[in-house]
């Protein structure tokens, strides 16, 4: 009996002690999960953002989130850091899924000093990215940092360094999206740079290289944070966001919406949407959409509303050179990536944001198996010494070359004008493009008829005394150069385009070409890398 009471004595201790395990984890747990602590959480509040925690939860499905590195701990000595040790770091990491589809996640804890990068961080932030790579899964970054992590002097900026090593790495392999929650300044607005999509929200969000301060003392500028580096700035101005959310939770929804029309990695194709659109639907607003007047605009967008499924069209880079539209939309449920003049802006003209802003997307597209319908209005590039000063040269060519190197299905309807260069550039025959339409309206042409007229016939219409003869050769000329040119037959006669389409057939036309091209096979010739225009 003896022997029986000193083993259940046995078992008891031993089970006390592993209570007292878990409750010791459950509790350390609940420690590291409030970061820098409830004050610094209400601090976040109190400025309209949530913690790190709160947005993964927002992002990711419920339940779905497996933490790693939770207890990873900074190992700096220096100026009082060896006295506070916080669990986790400053930033949270692990897997989850939204909407099903497994994603890597990073968002930097604020309240943990100020999201600052330590070299432990960095290694959090390495993990995931490897990991992603390995699993061939996308990346989403919440950054809300302070910036390197002033206490670990190099070891930060090697931390920062690992990370965008990671970064250009994966770029072409797995998604990669930055969301910027808070302060994103210095060397490491690199990183988002160096992902696919970066989203910013508006008043709480910021990205520059060198803050207010150093702006006025270096150039003598007042301009303060918003105005220098919020998301406005960014999503109209300088190109750098993709997206400008109104609210932290506006952001995480357009990142979950972004995630949905894109694949996982680059051996898959962009999620099947099942549609109830009748595929052959015709809409007899496209048959009237284009003005009598060649000058006189029309709204892209009704056009790809018209055609896409359902009318659902998500718009990238909306506010930024809005000459040109890119954005993401199923025909028939699969997932394309649309890119179409806008002559609704500038008349649709090709000037180096638009050129950048759409190369940049054919490029994603093409890296991720997202067949390209582009949508063609352009009058050619626009002219100027701010644009040639500016380099149009070198950024029209990034769009050719995007273009001209994509091996993805390439199907592009001409709706009016094509001039010249921007015809060539705009997904035409030559670079490659594998189906192309046009509508009886088009003009694929060197130039519009004024232009040439004058350059023909210039002469010839000055030499004219009276200037009603002038204006009647004009005329005569004009109506001469429109019939031969100014249509899409000269094309259509000499194959480089597949067909003269009816506009309101438009959508069934770009569905059964996109079906043809499935199984689309195009290498491009080995090489190291390309030597794309930078
Ligand atoms: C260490 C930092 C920190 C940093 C903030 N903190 N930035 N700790 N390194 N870089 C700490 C603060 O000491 C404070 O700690 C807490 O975070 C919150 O900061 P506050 O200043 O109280 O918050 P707020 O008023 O909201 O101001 C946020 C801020 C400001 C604008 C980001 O903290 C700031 O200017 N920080 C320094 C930014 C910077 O110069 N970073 C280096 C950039 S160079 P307590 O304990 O009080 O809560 C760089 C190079 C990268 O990043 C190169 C990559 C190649």
């Amino acid at each position: 009996m003896a022997i029986f009471a000193s083993y259940y004595k046995h078992i008891h201790l031993t089970m006390s002690i592993q209570q007292d395990k878990i409750a010791a984890l459950v509790e350390r747990r609940a420690k590291a999960r409030l970061g820098g602590g409830q004050k610094r959480i209400d601090a976040q509040h109190e400025k309209g953002k949530l913690t790190a925690r709160e947005r993964l939860a927002l992002l990711l499905d419920e339940g779905s989130f497996e933490e790693f590195d939770m207890f990873v701990q900074h190992r700096c000595t220096n100026f009082g850091m060896e006295k506070s040790h916080p669990d986790g770091d400053g930033v949270v990491t692990g897997q989850g899924t939204i909407g099903g589809r497994h994603v890597f996640v990073y968002a930097q804890d604020f309240t943990v000093s100020g999201g600052s990068l330590s070299k432990t961080m960095s290694e959090k932030i390495c993990k995931v990215l490897d990991m992603a790579m390995r699993c061939g899964a996308p990346v989403i970054g919440l950054n809300d940092s302070g910036g390197a992590r002033i206490q670990e002097g190099i070891d930060s900026l090697a931390g920062y360094g690992d990370i965008f090593e990671r970064n250009i790495l994966a770029s072409g392999v797995v998604p990669q999206i930055s969301g910027i929650f808070g302060p994103c300044a210095g060397g490491a607005v690199y990183s988002p740079a160096l992902t696919d999509f970066t989203l910013m929200v508006k008043n709480t969000s910021y990205m520059f290289l060198t803050g207010p301060a150093v702006v006025k003392s270096v150039t003598g500028e007042d301009i303060d944070q918003e105005g220098l580096g919020g998301a406005s700035v960014h999503a109209s101005k300088s190109g750098v966001a993709d997206f400008a959310a109104e609210d932290e939770q506006d952001g995480i929804e357009t990142i979950k919406r972004l995630l949905s029309y894109i694949p996982q990695n680059n051996m898959e194709t962009a999620p099947f949407r099942p549609t109830s659109d009748p595929l052959n639907r015709m809409d007899d607003l496209l048959n009237e959409i284009i003005p009598d007047n060649p000058n006189k605009a029309y709204d892209m967008y009704e056009v790809i509303r018209t055609i896409v499924d359902d009318g659902d069209f998500f718009e990238v880079h909306k506010d930024f050179a809005k000459n040109i539209i890119v954005g993401f939309a199923h025909f028939g449920g699969r997932g394309v990536g649309i890119v179409a003049n806008q002559p609704k802006v500038l008349a649709g003209v090709l000037d180096i944001n638009a050129s950048r802003k759409a190369a940049r997307f054919v490029r994603f597209c093409d890296a991720f198996n997202i067949p390209l319908v582009t949508l063609v209005d352009v009058p050619g590039f626009l002219p100027g010494t701010q644009q040639e000063y500016g380099a149009v040269i070198t950024n029209g060519a990034k769009l050719l070359y995007a273009y001209g190197e994509a091996t993805v299905p390439k199907v592009t309807v001409t709706l009016r004008k094509a001039y010249g260069g921007a015809h060539i550039v705009m997904s035409c025959k030559q670079l490659r493009g594998d189906i192309n339409y046009a509508w009886p309206t088009a003009q694929i042409a060197v130039m519009g008829a004024d232009g040439a007229v004058n350059v023909l016939y210039g002469k010839e219409i000055k030499a004219e005394a009276d200037p009603a003869r002038q204006a009647e050769v004009r005329a005569e000329k004009k109506a001469e150069y429109e019939e031969l040119f100014n249509n899409p037959y000269q094309a259509a006669q000499k194959g480089y385009i597949e067909d003269v389409i009816e506009p309101r057939n438009t959508r069934f036309r770009v569905i059964r070409a996109l079906e043809s091209l499935q199984g689309k096979r195009q290498e491009l010739p080995a090489k190291k890398h390309d030597n794309l225009p930078l």
